[in-house]
């Protein structure tokens, strides 16, 4: 069944595919929370969004890595008496380098965000979903957790996370009325890419996804309840075989794509 949502919480809304995510709810009247660090990128996102879509925005700055910003965004949604109907689990990032190379803190951070905030804010909203058998979750997964990723291998661990995770949960609740998708993008124009991270300013142009069309995919496949979604044909084709071709030849790849 087709859902509609009327509120919802996305993290990672200061930039990028949360953003985006953000301006498409928004346009569609759905009231949202948006949650991120930088209070300032989100106020002014909240004030364009109110004035040109007149929906409700609330604004909760909170670093997800942190036990003090997690708790304020699980109480917000465990609030009952203003229930979120979409969870939009966008917040990551990755540290790219040999694990060897990076600082434990570091690499502690990247599964603090994409893997532990995704399931507890994840818990946090599950039961007023079922309760009141309505509601969504969209976990922003990505191409690399399907791949072998040395040079990446925290971050490709993380999102092979959140899409075994998220598929085993939609199978939790299937028939309960609450959808639960993965969303994997590959190479999309964010500020992930910023500072020419894991060396993909290299790319070809045919590898970059738009981080709107991204968005939208996320959103019509949660809404009609398919467990992943995996945006464009070039990475359609990559997650496909991903899954298909024998582990040592990923392996193989992941080392032929190795940088030192
Ligand atoms: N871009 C790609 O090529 C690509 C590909 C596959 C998957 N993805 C995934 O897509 C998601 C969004 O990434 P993006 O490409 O849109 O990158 P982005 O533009 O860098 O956005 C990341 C968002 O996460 C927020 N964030 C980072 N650390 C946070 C923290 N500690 N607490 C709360 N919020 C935090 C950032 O806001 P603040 O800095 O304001 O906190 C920002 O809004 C991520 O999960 C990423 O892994 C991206």
């Amino acid at each position: 069944m087709h859902q509609i949502y009327r509120a919802a919480l996305v993290t990672g809304a200061s930039s990028g595919i949360g953003e985006r995510l953000a301006r498409l709810l928004a346009a569609d009247g759905c009231d949202l929370v948006v949650v991120a660090r930088r209070a300032g990128r989100l106020e002014e996102l909240a004030a364009t969004l109110r004035a040109a879509h007149h929906v409700r925005v609330e604004v909760l700055p909170a670093d997800l890595t942190t036990p003090a910003g997690l708790l304020a965004a699980e109480s917000r949604l465990a609030d009952a008496s203003r229930p979120v109907e979409l969870l939009v689990n966008n917040a990551g990032f990755s540290l790219s380098g040999h694990l060897a190379d990076v600082q434990a803190d570091g690499a502690e951070a990247q599964i603090r965000l994409n893997v532990l905030a995704l399931v507890r804010l994840t818990h946090a909203i599950l039961p007023g979903m079922l309760e009141r058998r309505h509601g969504g979750v969209l976990n922003v997964s990505s191409v690399a957790g399907f791949l072998i990723s040395p040079g990446s291998a925290v971050y490709a661990a993380t999102k092979a996370f959140v899409t075994s995770f998220s598929e085993s949960l939609a199978g939790e609740v299937s028939g309960r009325g609450v959808h639960v998708t993965a969303l994997c993008p590959g190479l999309t124009r964010t500020e992930f890419h910023a500072d020419g991270h894991e060396g993909t300013s290299s790319a070809p142009a045919f590898a970059w996804l738009d981080a709107d069309r991204v968005a939208r995919a996320g959103l019509d496949a949660v809404a009609a309840g398919r467990p992943v979604s995996v945006p464009g044909a070039q990475y359609k084709a990559i997650a496909g075989l991903a899954r298909i071709v024998p582990r040592r030849i990923l392996r193989t790849a992941g080392k032929a794509s190795r940088r030192d």
